[in-house]
């Protein structure tokens, strides 16, 4: 529909230089250029690497993004940027063509939350949104509960990890493993060939008393170290045993609690967004736990779980159309933006 908005987002915040366009919700581009090879010599992401690589790229990939969407800059209706959280200098590199951007065609700014946007590109490929839901949000610095009314305004947090985000963990454990970085689809395809049943590893918060004190956190730094002391104490490691058994446990506790938290709150729908949900092991087990749990379940294309423009746009979207107010034009990143502030004014 002519009358749906066209926006415009940026996405910056890590190793991903991405632009996307949505028209309502309907995706016309998705452009990213990833730094992630220049990081891998490193085992992880360097923030001075990343900043100039944003600088570097951001002007090739709006372009692309344009020819993609066959639009025109003065056709967009609104820009909309992740302002936080992320690395502060390369969330500066989004913020400031962002704003330039927006002064520069007269149109309004959203600075959006990375995570919210996560969880919001769900809407471009299912049907109309199905709010209040519970949105499980695991990417390489996150991992969180969270109980969703409005994706546009209202975020309450259930629980978190209270050590390593879960993709952090698959990182980690790679890494001791020597499979490279970044870890998660490593680990996935390595696991592919490996007994998921082969070593049982903990299961970080959910002993009885756990469950009672603090039921929708998670903890996998125990998980981390229990591979390591694994990897160190045992002969004969056959490394797809281990990869697969480290993935059981990680999408194991993730699930129990995601479907716990649906059953708390008597909310019948999950999301399960940030880039961990790519893993394959998480999405099969989600849709057999859904199923029997009679919960609708509702997981990205794995291309649109990793960091993307798309999500961004697609939050940007979501806000002109439910009226919210635009950001001011001196909008400052903030690295640490508390994963229940959506937007920032
Ligand atoms: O959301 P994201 O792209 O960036 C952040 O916002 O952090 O998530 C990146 C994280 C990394 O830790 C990466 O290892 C993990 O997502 N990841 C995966 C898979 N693909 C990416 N973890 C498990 N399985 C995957 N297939
Ligand atoms: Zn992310």
């Amino acid at each position: 529909m002519k009358s749906e908005p066209l926006v415009l987002g940026i996405e910056t915040s890590c190793d991903e230089t991405a632009v996307g366009i949505v028209r309502g919700r309907t995706l016309l581009a998705n452009v990213i250029a990833s730094s992630v090879e220049e990081h891998a010599l490193f085992g992880g992401v360097v923030p001075e690497i990343a900043s100039r690589a944003h600088l570097e790229s951001i002007l090739m990939v709006l372009d692309a993004a344009l020819k993609e969407s066959k639009i025109s800059l003065n056709d967009i209706d609104a820009v909309a940027v992740t302002a936080g959280p992320g690395l502060v200098g390369a969330l500066l590199v989004g913020v400031s063509s962002a704003s330039g951007l927006a002064l520069g065609l007269g149109k309004p700014l959203y600075g959006v939350n990375h995570l919210a946007a996560h969880v919001s590109v769900d809407l471009l490929t299912h049907d109309a949104p199905v709010e209040p839901v519970i949105a499980l949000l695991v990417s390489g610095g996150h991992s969180s509960l969270l109980q969703i009314d409005d994706i546009t305004s209202s975020v309450v947090k259930l629980g978190e990890s209270i050590d390593d985000a879960a993709g952090e963990a698959f990182d980690k454990v790679a890494r001791v493993m020597g499979l490279g970085f970044p870890g998660g689809p490593a680990i996935d395809h390595v696991a592919k060939f490996g007994n998921a049943r082969a070593v049982d590893f903990p299961r970080g918060l959910t002993q009885s008393g756990d469950w009672q004190t603090r039921p929708f956190d998670f903890s996998f730094s125990g998980l981390k170290t229990a591979v390591a002391r694994y990897l160190e104490s045992t002969p004969k490691i056959v490394r797809a045993d281990v990869a697969a058994s480290f993935q059981e446990a990680i999408v194991d506790v993730l699930l129990l609690k995601a479907l716990a938290a649906c059953k708390k709150t008597g909310i019948d729908t999950l999301v399960i967004a940030g880039g961990v949900a790519a893993n394959s092991r998480l999405r099969e087990l989600a849709a057999e736990r859904c199923q029997a749990a009679k919960i609708r379940l509702r997981v990205p294309p794995a291309g649109l779980c990793t960091d993307n423009g798309a999500m961004v746009a697609s939050l940007g979207s979501l806000m002109v159309a439910s009226g919210r107010s635009p950001s001011q034009a001196d909008l400052e990143a903030d690295s640490s933006l508390p994963v229940t502030t959506v937007s920032l004014t």
